[in-house]
């Protein structure tokens, strides 16, 4: 086998990777060492800034294949065929902590995953929760901060998370899902994936439906309580990465079932629920879950900075037949991300890899130039304005989905209430669906957070949350706090 030469950035070789140059034997160093230079000064670029939420996650390419017959809700083409498979991309994540975090830690879980469409990739970014804490993207900014790491202590501080809590009421149906027991996944092949919010489908004829996405683990449910996670992070903090990494390479390849409740359009305005909040879910005895295919990941990534940390996913990335609900939520979220990748990986980051489109050859046909890093610059005779008059792409005039009807004035607007619409009656039902076990471990985990807080206003107004939600759950959680703070 020949030797591999070692080279400068340049492509010249490197006649010393051991020894930097020096004015004479123990003497300072060179300013003409290129190699030495180099190294250093590319060694202090290899981080790029991680994402400000989501920012530890794995990764893992696998295929969706649909099973069942979708097409009287969309003409989404890569679900317009039982059997028919597209490639895609899966990225887990948890939410709160910074690159280096632990894996088995209470928090929600990312489920963002890319299908590589025949019509440009599909993005679903959503979470291993139904729901969520906020209904209006304008407080998101806060929310973060108040969970995050403290500016002052450097950590995560009790009083902030439970503080930014009892001015969320709306934030109870989450709290009592994150605080159960599937608030601590023991793997990512352990849990369900949803797109939480409400999306549109559109069909051939052009009818709407709402609906919501189920993604339902094949490999069951399992979950870890506070004590064995706390084990399992001191053991291996990056539990979630080995069990997905293992999992794929010995050919155990997880999948999902994926169901979704299909709303037509004209049921959305009386609805017992806003279906457009996103802090509800939709009882599955008002929509029951239909079966749409499967995903299945097979495949690790070669290089987890090039694929995963790369990876760049946006809820505005749709398909025809697949659009964008009035959720406010989600509104704000089809600004968000872009914008994000654009700070955070550059401009041009559709055109790496992981995130490029497969429908046409040599990824995005559109007029977008230059910008740094531009690797997609055309040929020597495609013109960069449009329109032309040398067969350059061009608009298809079909509309991607259905209108969303509109009416009233503009303003800073509360969402619409429908019926049952409190913050409180489906945390009330979540928490009346569970085992005696499952309450009490709910009630503990609540408690050891909340007695944590040093204010006795944001304990009260937080206590207030539960017993709206339901006397007993309000009750309980009451005396397991004040029980804490006596001892
Ligand atoms: C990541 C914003 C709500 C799921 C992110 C990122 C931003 C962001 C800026 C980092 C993106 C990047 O750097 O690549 C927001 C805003 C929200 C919101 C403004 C509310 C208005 C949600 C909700 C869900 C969600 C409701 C789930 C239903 C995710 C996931 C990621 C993420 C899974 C990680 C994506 C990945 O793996 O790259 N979010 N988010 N977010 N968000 Fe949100």
């Amino acid at each position: 086998m020949t030797q591999r030469v070692l080279t400068t950035e340049s492509g010249a070789p490197v006649a010393d990777n051991q020894n930097s140059a020096t004015a004479g034997v123990g003497g300072p160093l060179l300013l003409q060492d290129q190699h030495l230079l180099e190294k250093l000064a590319r060694f202090n670029r290899e981080r790029i800034p991680e994402r400000v939420v989501h920012a530890r996650g794995s990764g893992a390419y696998g295929y969706f294949e649909v099973t069942d017959d979708v097409t009287g809700f969309t003409r989404a083409g890569f679900l317009s065929e039982v059997g028919k498979r597209t490639q895609t991309f899966l990225r887990f994540s948890t939410v709160a902590d910074s690159l280096g975090g632990a894996d088995a830690v209470r928090d929600p879980r990312g489920f963002a995953l890319k299908f590589y469409t025949e019509e440009g990739n599909y993005d679903l970014v959503g979470n291993n929760t139904p729901v969520f804490f906020i209904k209006d993207p304008v407080k998101f900014p806060d929310f973060i901060h108040s969970q995050k790491r403290d500016p002052f202590t450097g950590k995560q501080e009790p009083d902030s998370v439970w503080d930014f809590w009892a001015h969320a009421p709306e934030a109870t149906h989450q709290i009592t899902w994150l605080m159960g027991d599937r608030g601590i996944p023991a793997s990512y092949r352990h849990m369900n994936g949803y797109g939480s919010h409400t999306y549109q489908w559109t069909n051939a004829s052009g009818e709407a439906f709402f609906v919501k996405y189920h993604f339902k683990t094949n490999q069951g449910i399992r979950c870890l309580s506070s004590e064995q996670a706390a084990e399992v992070v001191g053991t291996d903090a990056n539990s979630h990465q080995t069990d997905l990494l293992q999992a794929i390479e010995r050919g155990v390849n997880p999948s999902w079932t994926l169901y979704v409740q299909i709303m037509p359009a004209a049921e959305a305005a009386d609805y017992r629920f806003n279906p457009f909040d996103l802090t509800k879910v939709w009882p599955h005895s008002d929509y029951p879950l239909q079966r749409v295919g499967r995903l299945v990941l097979d495949r690790n990534p070669d290089n987890v900075f090039a694929e995963v940390e790369q990876a760049a996913f946006s809820p505005n990335n749709f398909v025809p037949g697949i659009g964008p609900s009035p959720d406010k939520m989600l509104q704000g979220r089809l600004f968000a991300y872009a914008d994000a990748h654009r700070y955070r990986l550059g401009v041009n980051h559709t055109q790496l890899p992981v995130n490029s489109p497969k429908a046409v050859p040599g990824g995005a046909d559109n007029y977008g130039r230059d910008g740094f890093m531009a690797t997609r610059n055309g040929s020597r005779t495609d013109k960069n304005y449009e329109p032309n008059s040398y067969s350059g792409p061009a608009q298809t005039d079909a509309a991607l989905s259905a209108p969303l009807a509109v009416h009233g004035h503009t303003g800073t607007h509360a969402a619409p209430q429908h019926t049952k619409d409190d913050d409180f009656y489906q945390a009330g039902e979540l928490y009346r669906l569970m085992s005696a076990d499952e309450k009490s471990r709910l009630v503990a985990n609540i408690a050891g957070g909340l007695s944590q807080v040093s204010r006795d206003d944001v304990i009260e107004k937080n206590l207030a949350h539960f017993h709206a939600a339901d006397p007993d759950y309000g009750k309980r959680v009451e005396e397991a706090v004040t029980a804490l703070r006596e001892d």
